[in-house]
């Protein structure tokens, strides 16, 4: 089995690069060094010249703030890129993992997103999402679709390391409170997406770490766990006005994981452990 990544220089293309190289899968991270994928013919000619079985694609424009003021660059990069991406692996009869979001949901209520629940996304990077998902639901058979949220890894700038550094610098910060989901380990879902490629058990799948938490009660407990004595204040999405609207419910139900025989992701509160003692050991 041969594996194209894409996102190598991102947060999740690293670790699914890194994990599948020191299990000795024959592996290529690839990044936009290497080709746009906005340019359909660099990513086929890429991808016909190193014939694939498997494409990873964790490349994506993620600046969900700065998507609101580009949302043609946007949906070039989400929408058009997966296509071209599609079109590439069809080419070479790969399978293909696409990365999508909880943001492709309205966040509304509080139940749970079941994957099959319907589309309603609230901003521009959502809607990107979306035509992603579409392009690989719309032409392929052998895909996995894993929607996940909050991502955190080492290799890239994520809330985790925002607040270690504010913590360090203030004695209180402000964060939103009424936002619930669940933070990802990039190490554990690269560890999901390096099982599920050697099987057949196709669809769409929701996957996180255990647990869900408002931004708020993550942020205290990354102080705590990093001995930080900074107080977190729970405010109001109100309170703290963006350039994208923010998604209140981003629970993703990940139940068909485990009904697929794919053990669950650890909990929030172990993937926080590992990830501190990851970033202790890179001296980050
Ligand atoms: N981060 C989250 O909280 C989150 C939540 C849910 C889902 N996801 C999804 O999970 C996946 C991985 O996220 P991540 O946080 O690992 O992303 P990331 O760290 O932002 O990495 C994405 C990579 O894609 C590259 N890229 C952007 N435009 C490109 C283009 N036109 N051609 C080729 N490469 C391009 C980026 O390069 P530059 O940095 O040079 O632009 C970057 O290296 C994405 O599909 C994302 O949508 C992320």
């Amino acid at each position: 089995m041969k594996v194209l990544v894409t996102g190598v220089a991102g947060q999740l293309g690293h670790d699914v690069t890194e994990l599948l190289e020191s299990r000795g899968v024959p592996c290529r991270g690839v990044d936009l060094a290497d080709f746009d994928l906005t340019d359909g013919a660099a990513v086929k000619a890429w991808v016909q010249d190193y014939a694939p079985d498997v494409i990873v694609h964790c490349a994506a424009y993620t600046n969900v703030d700065r998507a609101e003021s580009e949302p043609e660059i946007c949906a070039a990069v989400n929408g058009m890129g997966t296509m071209n991406m599609v079109r590439a692996a069809l080419s070479v009869n790969a399978k293909m993992v696409y990365i999508s979001t909880d943001y492709v949901f309205p966040g509304t209520g509080e139940k749970p997103w079941e994957p099959e629940d319907e589309y309603g996304p609230q901003n521009v990077y959502g809607m990107s999402k979306v035509q992603g998902e579409n392009a690989v639901r719309s032409l392929m058979t052998r895909f996995f679709i894993l929607r996940t949220s909050w991502v955190f890894g080492l290799n890239g700038r994520n809330f985790v390391r925002t607040m270690l550094r504010l913590g360090a610098e203030k004695p209180e910060v402000r964060v939103v409170a009424d936002q619930i989901g669940s933070p990802t380990y990039t190490r554990d879902l690269a560890a999901l997406i390096a099982e599920m490629i050697g099987t057949e058990k196709y669809g769409i799948y929701h996957t996180r770490n255990e647990g869900f938490v408002s931004w708020a009660d993550f942020a205290r407990m990354i102080m705590e766990k990093a001995g930080l004595p900074c107080r977190v204040i729970p405010v109001p999405t109100s309170e703290y006005p963006t350039a994208a609207r923010r998604p209140l419910n981003s629970r993703l139900n990940a139940d068909k994981l485990k009904d697929a025989g794919f053990r669950p992701l650890p909990s929030v509160e172990d993937a926080l452990d590992r990830y501190l003692a990851e970033l202790k050991a890179a001296g980050v």
